[in-house]
C-alpha cells in the first residue's frame, strides 16, 4: 500500500517537472546567454555592457536591451559605444528582436549568417564599422525588415538578390563599401536610388532613357 501510494507521486512529480519545463520560457535563458556570448566577443572601454550579468534570470534588465511583455528581447540599442571585437553567431537567437542597432562602433569581422533567423527584425544598422566578408544572403529571409543600413564598413563581393524579395525595406544604405557585381533593379531594389549604393565597385547602372513617369508627382 504505501509502495503504491509512493509511487503514483513519483509519476505525479515526474508529470509537473515535465509540464513545468514544457510551459516555462526556456527562451529567456537563451536569450541571456546570446547575448552574454556577444559581451564576451566584444571590448568594451566604456563598459556600457557591465549589466549584462549572465546570472540574471532574463536579459530584460541589462541596460539597452528591450524586451516584450513575455520577457523576450525586442531590441538591442548599442549605437555609439566605442564597442570594438566581433558579432557572433549566437545573435540569431533572439527570435523576437526587432531592432538590431550597432550603429557607429568598431566592429569588425563578418556579418554573422545566423543574423538572417532574426526573421521578426525591422531595423539591421550596423553601419559606420569595419565590418568586412560578404553581405550573407540569408538575409533575405529578413521578410520584414524596413531598415536596412550597413554602409561605411569594409563590405565585399555582390550584393544578395536575395535581398530584392524584402517587400517591406523602406531604406537601404549600402553606400561606401567594397562591394563589387551588379546591383539588382527588381523587386524591392526599383525603389532605391544610387545614393544607395555609392563608393563602391559595384558595375554602373545601365542608363535607361528618360520615361514619363505617372508616380513623378510623389
Ligand atoms: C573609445 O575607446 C578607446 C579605447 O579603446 C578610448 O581610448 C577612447 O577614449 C574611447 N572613446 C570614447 C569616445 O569613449
Ligand atoms: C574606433 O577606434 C579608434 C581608435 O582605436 C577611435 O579613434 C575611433 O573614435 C573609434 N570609432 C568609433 C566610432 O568609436
Ligand atoms: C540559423 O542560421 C544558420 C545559418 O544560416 C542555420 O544553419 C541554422 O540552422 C539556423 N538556426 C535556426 C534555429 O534556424
Ligand atoms: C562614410 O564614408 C564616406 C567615405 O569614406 C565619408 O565621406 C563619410 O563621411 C562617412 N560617413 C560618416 C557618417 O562618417
Ligand atoms: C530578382 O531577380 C533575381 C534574378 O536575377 C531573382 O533571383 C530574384 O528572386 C528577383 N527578385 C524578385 C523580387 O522577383
Amino acid at each position: 500500500m504505501d509502495r503504491s501510494i509512493v509511487t503514483i507521486l513519483c509519476w505525479v512529480i515526474v508529470c509537473f517537472v515535465l509540464v513545468l519545463e514544457r510551459f516555462s520560457p526556456v527562451s529567456a535563458n537563451s536569450e541571456g546567454d546570446a547575448l552574454y556570448a556577444l559581451r564576451s566577443n566584444l571590448a568594451d572601454p566604456n563598459n556600457v555592457l557591465q549589466s549584462w550579468d549572465p546570472t540574471r534570470v532574463n536579459p530584460c534588465t541589462y541596460l539597452h536591451v528591450t524586451c516584450n511583455i513575455d520577457n523576450s528581447v525586442t531590441r538591442v540599442d548599442l549605437g555609439n559605444a566605442n564597442l570594438s571585437g566581433q558579432l557572433v553567431p549566437q545573435l540569431g537567437q533572439l527570435p523576437n528582436l526587432q531592432y538590431l542597432e550597432l550603429y557607429s562602433n568598431n566592429i569588425s569581422g563578418r556579418i554573422p549568417n545566423e543574423i538572417g533567423n532574426l526573421t521578426n527584425l525591422v531595423s539591421l544598422d550596423l553601419y559606420l564599422n569595419s565590418l568586412s566578408g560578404p553581405i550573407p544572403d540569408t538575409l533575405g529571409r529578413l521578410q520584414r525588415l524596413r531598415f536596412l543600413r550597413l554602409n561605411n564598413n569594409s563590405l565585399s563581393g555582390q550584393i544578395p538578390v536575395t535581398l530584392t524579395t524584402i517587400s517591406t525595406l523602406q531604406v537601404l544604405d549600402l553606400s561606401n563599401n567594397q562591394l563589387t557585381g551588379r546591383i539588382p533593379v527588381n523587386g524591392s531594389f526599383q525603389f532605391f536610388t544610387p545614393n544607395s549604393f555609392a563608393n563602391n565597385q559595384l558595375d554602373p547602372l545601365p542608363v535607361f532613357p528618360p520615361t514619363p513617369s505617372p508616380s513623378q508627382g510623389l
